[in-house]
């Protein structure tokens, strides 16, 4: 018999195409984001249930007798909406979808990097409204990011190929700040430098980049008291997850300018934004479009696929993640 699978959004038409020749799938044509309550339905009658970053997976949603998912085949790399303690001591083995990712995000974040160093979406609100007057020497001036010194928060995947793009395109020298001891080689191939502090790295970059997990362990990582170790010509740059950011101690180091700018895509109660940050002009606001490339989205989906399929054959997934 077929396994029994739901999965939570839409996705793309060639992955669901798949899932279909192989499982008994349910989709949500609708592309409603499911309800605690719809989740816990899913999670009680089907086999997989292939969650994604919308899916808010705490331990209330675990709280049934009449569980029968065996695994959730997250869709995304990061995990931080699911109780990952909760679903393993529900026996409920959680994938998710490293790698195929990383390149897209890296490039957003450098999207970011570069439209908040060069005024990019001030400069097209501008055009928009019809009110360029047209060239002159102190127009829209903005800052250089060629050469400036790029620090970077979680040195994993991501931050890698964030750092391979900052030293080959733009010359950044690089400083790393992350958990454990970054191997050596993969630092000298970006000629960067670990720094054993956040505060350390703060001080001294012109432009921070946030690469780590989200979750309780980083909740707020950069707070008020962080944010005033900056210099005041330093961006900020977030790809990672919005409780990583006080997003209201950002809003209020934006408007004092006590930092010169912040480039997001992600945001702390998405997608509703904290009151003051669209009225800021020195914060590039993108709607979380790390992955959001047709290849990178493809791969994801398959990349879950791939992760049941190994599940259901021999319960060792490629991509387990542990709690
Ligand atoms: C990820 O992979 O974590 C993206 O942010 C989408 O959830």
């Amino acid at each position: 018999m077929q396994k029994k699978v739901i999965v939570t959004r839409q996705w793309p038409e060639a992955v669901e195409q798949a899932l279909s020749e192989k499982y008994d799938t349910t989709f949500n044509t609708s592309d409603q984001p499911f309800s605690s309550e719809k989740l816990q339905h899913a999670l009680c009658n089907a086999d997989a249930v292939l969650t994604t970053v919308t899916d808010k997976l705490d331990a209330a949603v675990f709280n049934s007798t009449g569980l029968t998912a065996q695994i959730i085949g997250n869709y995304g790399v990061g995990v931080s909406h699911i109780d990952l303690a909760a679903a393993t001591a529900n026996n409920i083995t959680v994938t998710n979808t490293p790698d195929v990712l990383s390149e897209c995000t890296a490039d957003i974040a450098m999207t970011l990097m570069l439209m908040v160093h060069r005024r990019a979406a001030e400069g097209e609100r501008e055009i928009r409204k019809g009110s360029w007057t047209g060239w002159r020497p102190t127009h829209m001036i903005g800052s250089r990011m060629s050469g400036k010194t790029l620090g970077i928060i979680g040195f994993g995947r991501i931050g890698r190929e964030m750092a391979k793009r900052a030293h080959a395109g733009f010359g950044m020298p690089i400083i790393a700040y992350n958990r454990s001891t970054i191997d050596p080689s993969a630092l000298a191939a970006v000629n960067a430098t670990q720094v054993d502090s956040i505060e350390s790295l703060l001080s001294q970059a012109d432009v921070v980049s946030l690469h780590c997990p989200g979750g309780q362990t980083n909740q707020h990582l950069i707070n008020a008291e962080r944010l005033a170790l900056m210099k005041p010509t330093a961006f900020i740059i977030n790809t990672a997850r919005g409780e990583v950011i006080d997003e209201t101690a950002l809003v209020q180091a934006l408007s004092n300018r006590q930092i010169a700018g912040a480039g997001l895509d992600v945001f702390e109660k998405e997608p509703t934004l904290t009151a003051g940050l669209t009225d800021l002009d020195n914060a590039v606001l993108l709607p979380h479009l790390g992955s959001s490339t047709r290849e990178t989205r493809e791969e994801m989906g398959f990349r879950v696929l791939k992760n049941i399929d190994e599940y259901f054959s021999h319960s060792e997934p490629s991509d387990r993640v542990h709690p």
